[in-house]
């Protein structure tokens, strides 16, 4: 690579997160990774001089304000932002829907991706080229589930407030593209009944689910220059399982 790039991967403590973390850093990009729960994190020196952990709620726009300030002292060139934050998701079906639950995932969703651009709105014609890439869900490309609408519903808004924001960064030199992974095999989902992954799995056309290197290696693709020219799309990673 001729000249070292930097990526920001919000929620870089989760499954997927660790995974995109892990690849770029072997790929020698600078690498700002949050976590908010996973304090140990802040504590382990794993990437040397290229790896900077900041511990992030972000949902909280004035943390997410000075997360930036701090960040770009230190890297006033971004390449790219990931985001990847989830709560974890809950069977909520039609007679447990309680609203604080849709709130709460949008605010995690939209509210992360809206306190980023927020922060960086005087700034981004100097920080570029750079390339958003929020991490949505199979749900918004195929028919979601029973019982996770608060989950799918806050996927869905910041998949349109992306779409939006495709035409409206591009006068900065930004791109916005989206990954929509199918069942990855992370924290989120160890809650889930072996059954259902084991069926889930003997359903998908590959006959297994994802792993989180494989969301992973797509985000690098997105930040190579062979990408270049792609804005506004939104990649499945689910072994065949929506069929565009
Ligand atoms: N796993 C799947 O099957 C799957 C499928 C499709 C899409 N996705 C999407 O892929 C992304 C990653 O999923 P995952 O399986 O890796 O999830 P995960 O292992 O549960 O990781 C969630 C991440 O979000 C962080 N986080 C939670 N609340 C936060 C907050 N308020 N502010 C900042 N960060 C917060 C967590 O930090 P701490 O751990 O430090 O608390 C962690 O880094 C998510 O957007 C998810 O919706 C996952």
């Amino acid at each position: 690579m001729s000249e070292q790039k930097t990526v920001v991967v919000i929620g870089g403590s989760g499954g997927i997160g660790r995974a995109i973390v892990d690849v770029l850093m072997k790929d020698e990009f600078i690498v700002h990774a949050t976590f908010f729960s996973q304090d140990e994190l802040l504590h382990k020196a794993s990437g040397a001089d290229r790896l900077f952990w900041h511990k992030l709620d972000a949902t909280e726009a004035v943390a997410v304000a000075d997360l930036w300030k701090v960040i770009l002292k230190t890297s006033p060139t971004i390449n790219g932002v990931v985001f990847v934050a989830t709560l974890p998701t809950a069977y909520h079906p039609l007679m447990k829907l309680d609203w604080k639950d849709f709130t709460a995932h949008f605010n995690v969703q939209v509210g992360t991706f809206f306190h980023t651009l927020a922060a960086l709105r005087e700034n981004l014609s100097a920080i570029g080229p750079c390339q958003f890439i929020p991490i949505l869900t199979e749900y918004c490309q195929g028919r979601p589930p029973a019982g996770l609408s608060d989950y799918v519903a806050a996927k869905m808004a910041l998949q349109g407030f992306a779409r939006t924001m495709v035409a409206e960064l591009a006068k900065y030199g930004c791109r916005v593209n989206m990954i929509s992974p199918g069942i990855t095999l992370t924290e989120l989902t160890s809650s889930l009944p072996p059954k259902f992954l084991e069926i889930a799995a003997e359903q998908n056309p590959l006959k297994r689910l994802a792993q989180s290197t494989d969301v992973a290696a797509v985000v690098k693709f997105l930040l190579s220059e062979q990408a270049a020219y792609l804005n506004g799309v939104n990649i499945p990673v689910n072994g065949g399982s929506t069929v565009q």
